[in-house]
């Protein structure tokens, strides 16, 4: 049982304070990937074609974590090109407030869709 105390922060002061109402509320990892990912790298991150979004699955939960945090850290490595794309669209996703972290959402890719997660 870990978690991030931004997100614990959060997540007491939302639910329970009721001067919280109004409020953005706040989207679980899940909830992100269903709603923000899914539509380029496939429901269960088996890629998206049509999209060009590239499978997810066959990543470790290693070089996961490291393409998101890289991902997060704009500026922090500049590659050339490779990662534009993604991190044009991951600010467009943190616009609308779905954020998250880096970790978490390499392990709920990881633990969820990589058939050598169950083995
Ligand atoms: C509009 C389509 C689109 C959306 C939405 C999108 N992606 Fe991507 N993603 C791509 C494309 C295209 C690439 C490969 C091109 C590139 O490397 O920039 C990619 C690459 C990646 C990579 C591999 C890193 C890399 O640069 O090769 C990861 C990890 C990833 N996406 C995670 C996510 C996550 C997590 C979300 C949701 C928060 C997301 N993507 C939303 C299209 C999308």
């Amino acid at each position: 049982m870990s978690y991030h105390p931004d997100d614990m922060a959060r997540y007491i002061y939302t639910t329970f304070n009721p001067e919280a109402a109004g409020t953005k509320r706040v989207y679980s990892t899940s909830e992100v990937y269903k709603f923000m990912c899914a539509k380029c790298h496939g429901i269960n991150a088996e890629g998206n074609p049509e999209k060009r979004g590239p499978a997810l699955n066959d990543y470790t939960l290693h070089e996961l974590e490291m393409e998101l945090i890289n991902l997060d850290n704009e500026g922090f490595q500049s590659s050339g090109g490779h990662s534009e794309l993604m991190r044009e669209n991951l600010n467009r996703i943190k616009k609308k407030g779905m954020t998250y972290h880096p970790e978490d959402m390499a392990s709920y890719i990881y633990y969820n869709f990589n058939p050598d997660a169950k083995k």
